[in-house]
């Protein structure tokens, strides 16, 4: 597996390039907006990109799928359908954060209306890019279709803004809950085992064990006492 981080926008958030090196079947894992170093960098690799793969429907992880999807028109895009609204509504979706509509150009979040999704994720189901098969999970809680992407071979999961190291991700905005969101992080992201490597949305990369270990979201009744 090849994977190519690029932390872009505004917000700092990973975009990344998970491509198959035997066949060059690749993905872009949520374009957080347009970047003059992804389509070049698929191009110089040779890779096809056979999809734009959203864990979640947020400005600062779907906002370049316009752009990609300009380059790449035969890559699929797929999201889960619950998160569909915020997908179509991403010009407006500033507005809800309380910026206001002069101040989106200098901020970069001025946004077209995106591309029409090609599929939804189904919760459980492989998705094969070339040897590589990822287990979709749905994870809601920092959204309502949250979805997350675990390669069991190479034991790599993608969490986008479920996890990150020594946090979790907000649940305040429309669409979140703190309940929902542990109940996913303990439910379907830990059981994975302690030995994946995790990728966030935002932030360094860490494994499950460490979290479960120093994540101060996570700690068991032992870490508490501490
Ligand atoms: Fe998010």
């Amino acid at each position: 597996m090849i994977i190519e981080t690029f932390t872009i926008t505004t917000f700092q958030q990973n975009t990344r390039i998970v491509a198959c090196e035997e066949t060059g079947k690749a993905i872009c894992i949520d374009p957080g907006e347009e970047s003059n170093k992804i389509v070049p960098f698929l191009h110089d690799n040779n890779f096809e990109l056979q999809a734009i793969t959203l864990t979640h429907g947020h400005l600062d992880h779907v906002g370049g799928t316009f752009a990609l999807h300009k380059t790449f028109p035969d890559a699929e895009i797929i999201l889960h359908k619950d998160d569909e609204d915020l997908y179509y509504g991403l010009p407006q979706q500033p507005l809800f954060m309380g910026l206001s509509p002069h101040q989106l150009k200098s901020l970069g979040l001025e946004y077209e209306n995106p591309p029409q999704l090609t599929c939804n994720w189904q919760d459980g189901e492989i998705y094969q890019v070339g040897n590589l098969s990822f287990k979709v999970l749905h994870c809601p809680g920092h959204t309502r279709g949250h979805i997350i992407l675990a390669e069991e071979k190479t034991k790599k999961v993608f969490v986008g803004d479920c996890l990150f190291a020594g946090s979790i991700g907000r649940t305040d905005l429309p669409g979140g809950s703190y309940e929902q969101l542990l109940d996913s992080i303990t439910n379907k992201i830990l059981p994975l085992g302690d030995d994946f490597t995790v990728y966030s949305g935002h932030g360094r990369e860490t494994t499950i064990g460490q979290e479960k270990l120093t994540n101060p979201f996570l700690a068991t009744g032992q870490n508490r006492e501490r």
